[in-house]
């Protein structure tokens, strides 16, 4: 595990107060985490100058930020930037007053403003957090962190790693982002970039890291580009999937399915290193045939011959399961998109023809032939439910764009794709619609408030794939 990346709340606690933010220790019951929202610069080898950044702390990504299942998160955001910004903390059931949507559940944070984000982590699992203003700017401009809860009793493994898996577009020159906010990536695939990080570093870089033949590898991988979608591929082992979105799943070999990897996404592996001394283990992105990361075995003799034989089952978290035979039905259509048939959108309740939501409102697509306005944040809810209620829906993508469809507040259970019943239960808080496909989901309605549903191409988002869900 990267030891300067791993900040347990004491320990960032204790490198503010090392560093004279006395304010840290006031706070009863627990530590506050400050985040400092900032802007900074990073090198790349295929960018000539240092390329400006924004990110947390000084760092892109910003601290990883470490818990225990049922500890309190206490993290006091201060913001720096020129642009207002908000945290939102993707996956976590939390209170909606806690969860970060600007408009919606809080004010934005304007520059020289702080606000204290706290609640108690009901589950455990690999999250991250990342503002939800602008956020396909902000993001773009490298604004995310990862989130881990540790499970009350966690597996037995040698070694831990968290990827943050990222991806910009920046000019090899000047070192700048590329200008945000096109309509000609928010009516397609969103921005793919020319720069894929992990944990900040170029993978141009060749990054490797060291590990020993023979090792259990816990891998969290957690996809925090604004659109880029990666397929995953490895080049030695059975990498095995115990978890989704940060949900305990019957572990099984990784299927083809699981390798298409979309916006915030997460992946938890298993992989057991049964390679050579010096052997190497390539984890590669299909799509931009890049390796990510190396995995390299020291020339020390392995640490077993045989896979570890302790069990790498998660222990589940807890929810209320769906009730299926007393739900309430509803269906999501998303349409539009440079490359879809002819959409008839409305924009504040009015009729309009694409090529007119397009340029007049910077809008591309719809849910449910409305297209909302992202910076707004704030509008009609899409579905209304009642707490405690099964809620069953069917999506359906009649886009050629990949849309990774996430909800806020909530786990949700994936019951079919494509028609086809999934094998085992499987909860996510966002799943993959390829192009034209479609996909069931059940979920129970938890704490009231107006919850976000939308795209997690983050473009699609600000260009109309964003809906609220209301729960009373
Ligand atoms: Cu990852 Cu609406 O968020
Ligand atoms: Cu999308």
């Amino acid at each position: 595990m990267d030891r300067r990346r791993f900040l347990t709340a004491s320990s960032l606690m204790l490198a503010g107060l090392a560093a004279g933010g006395g304010a840290l220790a006031a706070a009863a019951g627990g530590p506050a985490v400050r985040l400092r929202a900032g802007v900074l610069r990073k090198k790349f080898p295929e960018i000539a100058v240092p390329a400006s950044f924004w990110g947390y702390n000084g760092e892109s990504p910003g601290p990883q930020l470490r818990y225990r299942k049922g500890e309190r998160l206490q993290v006091d955001l201060d913001n720096t930037l020129a642009q207002a910004t908000t945290l939102h903390w993707h996956g976590l059931r939390v209170p909606n007053a806690m969860d970060g949507v600007p408009q919606v559940t809080q004010p934005p944070v304007q520059k020289g403003e702080s606000f204290r984000y706290e609640f108690e982590l009901k589950d455990s699992g690999t999250f991250w957090y990342h503002p939800h203003q602008k956020s396909f700017e902000q993001v773009g401009r490298g604004m995310c962190g990862a989130l881990i809860v540790e499970e009350e009793k966690p597996i037995e493994v040698d070694r831990e790693l968290v990827w943050v898996l990222n991806d910009f577009q920046i000019d090899p020159a000047s070192g700048e982002h590329s200008p945000f906010g096109q309509i000609a990536d928010h009516a397609t695939k969103g921005r793919w970039g020319n720069v894929i990080t992990v944990n900040g570093e170029s993978v141009a870089a060749g990054r490797s890291e060291s590990v020993r033949a023979g090792e259990r590898v816990r891998l969290r991988l957690i996809n925090a580009a604004t659109a880029r979608v990666f397929r995953l591929d490895f080049s030695a082992g059975e990498p095995r999937v115990i978890a989704y979105d940060g949900q305990a799943v019957r572990p099984a070999p990784l299927s083809d399915d699981d390798r298409i990897f979309g916006p915030g996404m997460r992946l938890d592996l298993v992989l057991d290193l049964m390679l050579p001394p010096g052997g190497v283990l390539d984890i590669a992105d299909a799509n931009s045939r890049r390796v990510l990361g190396r995995l390299l075995c020291s020339a020390e003799a392995p640490l077993r011959s045989e896979p570890l034989a302790a069990p790498i089952a998660l222990a589940p978290n807890e929810r209320v399961r769906p009730n299926l035979n007393k739900a309430v039905s509803h269906s999501i259509d998303f349409l539009g998109g440079d490359a879809g048939p002819p959409v008839i959108g409305a924009v504040d309740g009015r009729p309009i023809a694409y090529g007119e939501m397009k340029s007049k409102y910077g809008l591309a697509w719809t849910v449910n032939s409305h297209a909302a306005v992202e910076e707004a944040h704030h509008h009609e809810p899409l579905l209304t439910f009642v707490r405690g209620k099964t809620y069953v829906i069917a999506m359906t993508n009649k886009t050629g764009f990949d849309h990774p469809i996430h909800l806020h507040g909530h786990f949700f259970r994936v019951l079919s794709i494509n028609g086809e019943k999934l094998k085992q239960e499987v909860w996510r808080d966002t799943v993959m619609l390829t192009p034209w496909s479609d996909a069931v989901i059940a979920l129970v309605a938890e704490e009231p408030g107006d919850w976000m549903f939308h795209c997690h191409v983050l473009e699609h988002a600000a260009a109309g794939m964003m809906a609220v869900v209301r729960v009373e």
